[in-house]
């Protein structure tokens, strides 16, 4: 089913656990590609954009399967021919496959990248890196074909830290001959959570948490086991949704050291955060409170994938408050749908937004159009006087393991999929 029924105005009571994050989980799933062996995989959240990743895995000759919550993945038997017939589309997150095909097998074929509708996505940044390193890219019919007789080390320094094409520069460096220096390197725990597997593989990388990596290329790499961590999103997600609906929450695994910039507007916006070993507790003010500005911006900074879930919180602010949108050109598509329920937003700039703040709005059918968008919708029908349908939940799915399930456990009024 892909639509979602909330019975909103209850605020959220209760506590959660919080799942394995998609976007550490995922790029992991990709350097199971580079390790000779097997690898066993915890905590991996069941998403659509996981079940994706294990298809395009399977299609190229690994053998995956589900033990527990745990994913086994064994790489040893590749088959390098296959990857042309299996292109990779549909999700963004399938490009780090290209660092991990190129790594193992020298070569490889995608179908430009899908990915949400929040903006042009290019792959400029990968493309580049990736050819200082010997990589050579030609488009045919629509498809990006990758070659590379030899994949060498090279001196890389990324004009933006692009999350994805710091993971794939890591991908292709560690089997290449030579080390390889990434000045400007993203600086996303996903990153770190990334190298940390792949130490746990043999591989060679120094400066993980820093913005200059070096990876030792030529290394054979075994399997390896590794535990994904919480996932900061999905915590942060369920934080806006109890500060948005005046409630008190008890985030179980939180990982909080992760969410240091989620937490601190969430406290700018009247809530009382509590860390403890269980994780982080959150009790929000009746309505909460208005803040002058929230700006995303890279790690450390606010998170862009929580933009959408705090403008929706915001809805209800006693006060104005503005959000500038730095990361992504298109992230404002929820806008259309919040005013619809009765929030007041003008949209001043193509990545400003002024919210006026409303002591309520109401439910009414909305539909999502991309993950982050469509969580905050939800959220918005979770503070809402009356019923809210939301439509298009496939795209929630995405990186939600049971977003109905979740919430239902914090005492929302909520049935779907
Ligand atoms: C990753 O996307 C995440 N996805 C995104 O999460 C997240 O929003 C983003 O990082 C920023 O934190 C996964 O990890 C699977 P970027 P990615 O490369 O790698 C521009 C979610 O909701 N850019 O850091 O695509 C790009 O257009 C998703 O879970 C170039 O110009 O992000 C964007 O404006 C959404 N050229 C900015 O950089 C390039 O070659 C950030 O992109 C690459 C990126």
């Amino acid at each position: 089913m892909d639509s979602i029924q909330i019975q909103g105005g209850v605020p959220l009571q209760g506590k959660v656990r919080i799942q394995g994050s998609k976007n550490a989980a995922l790029p992991v799933l990709a350097a199971t590609l580079l390790a000779g062996g097997s690898s066993f995989i915890r905590n991996c959240p069941r998403i659509t954009d996981v079940f994706a990743m294990i298809s395009l895995l399977k299609n190229i000759g690994c053998r995956v399967s589900w033990q527990g919550e745990g994913l086994y993945v064994d790489a040893s038997r590749v088959d390098c021919r296959e990857i042309g017939t299996e292109a990779a589309t549909g999700m963004r997150s399938s490009l780090c496959l290209l660092g991990a095909l190129v790594g193992r097998c020298g070569s490889a074929v995608m179908e430009h990248p899908g990915g949400c509708v929040i903006g042009k996505r290019p792959i400029d940044l990968h493309l580049g890196a990736l050819r200082q390193m010997g990589v050579e890219f030609r488009e045919e019919e629509g498809r990006l074909l990758a070659s590379a007789d030899r994949l060498n080390g090279a001196e890389i320094r990324l004009p933006f830290p692009s999350v994805g094409a710091t993971e794939n520069v890591i991908l292709a460096a560690v089997l290449a001959r030579g080390d390889t220096v990434l000045e400007g390197a993203a600086l996303e725990p996903e990153i770190a959570a990334l190298c940390r597997y792949l130490k746990g593989c043999g591989a060679g990388i120094e400066g993980i948490g820093t913005g200059r990596l070096l990876i030792r290329g030529g290394r054979e790499l075994s399997g390896a086991e590794f535990t994904v961590p919480a996932d900061r999103i999905v915590a942060g997600t369920y934080l806006f949704g109890c500060i948005g609906t005046g409630g008190s929450v008890l985030l179980e695994d939180a990982p909080w050291e992760e969410m240091k910039s989620a937490l601190e507007l969430a406290e700018h916006m009247g809530g009382k955060i509590c860390i403890s070993r269980e994780g982080v507790y959150v009790q929000a003010p009746d309505r909460p409170r208005a803040v002058e500005c929230i700006r995303t911006e890279t790690y450390p900074g606010f998170p862009t994938d929580l933009q959408s879930v705090a403008l929706a919180a915001a809805v209800r602010a006693d006060g104005d408050v503005m959000i500038r949108e730095t990361i992504f050109e298109n992230r404002f598509r929820v806008v259309e749908e919040l005013r619809r329920m009765g929030a007041r937003i003008e949209v001043r700039e193509p990545d400003t937004v002024l919210i006026h703040g409303v002591d309520s709005i109401r439910g009414v059918p909305v539909e999502a159009r991309e993950l982050r968008g469509g969580a905050a919708l939800v959220v918005a029908g979770l503070m809402a006087r009356g019923e809210t349908t939301v439509t298009g939940c496939r795209y929630i799915y995405r990186g939600y393991e049971n977003i109905c399930r979740d919430f239902r456990e914090l005492g929302a009024r909520i049935t779907g999929a």
